[in-house]
């Protein structure tokens, strides 16, 4: 894996901003998911090489936190919150609701690529539960028209 200059030129600037080049292991990840949609073996292991730092450090990082993603997402990627808040006021319903009537499992893509879904720990939106993230952007409040309202305006 090789990033575009441009990629290149944002991680070499986010490894500029900290004193010791592994502490910018999360930036530079970040990074290559915006570019290539996921963090492949081979990304892992570029990014290792990049900061000098065990491909193993790598991996443990890009397992532990559910915004980074080990496989391709699809166009619309999915990030149902499953956390008390948005357990309490219906995530459940919002996660069978998916299923049942868009076929949109979680774990999977769909076959035409449109959607994928995941279930993830708490997205700090609390308050506006329940929630989730499309993409960048957070959905709150939603309801299950609200959610297929959202849906149906994703090509
Ligand atoms: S519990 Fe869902 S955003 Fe915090």
């Amino acid at each position: 894996m090789t990033p575009s200059k441009e990629v290149l030129a944002k991680i070499d600037a986010a490894i500029a901003e900290y004193p010791h080049p592994e502490s910018a292991l999360l930036a530079i990840l970040h990074l290559i998911q915006q570019d290539q949609g996921y963090l492949s073996e081979e990304a892992q292991v570029w990014a290792a090489e990049k900061l000098s730092v065990p491909v193993a450090h790598v991996a443990g990082v890009v397992t532990f936190y559910t915004m980074f993603r080990l496989t391709p997402p699809g166009r619309h990627h999915l990030q149902v919150c499953k956390t008390l808040s948005c357990r309490l006021r219906g995530c459940e319903e919002i996660l069978q609701h998916l299923d049942k009537k868009h076929g949109i499992k979680e774990g999977q893509v769909t076959p035409d690529g449109r959607f994928s879904l995941v279930r993830v720990e708490c997205l700090g939106s609390c308050g506006t539960a329940p929630m989730m993230q499309v993409n960048d952007d957070f959905h709150e409040n939603l309801t299950l028209e609200r959610v297929d309202a959202l849906l149906a305006g994703m090509k």
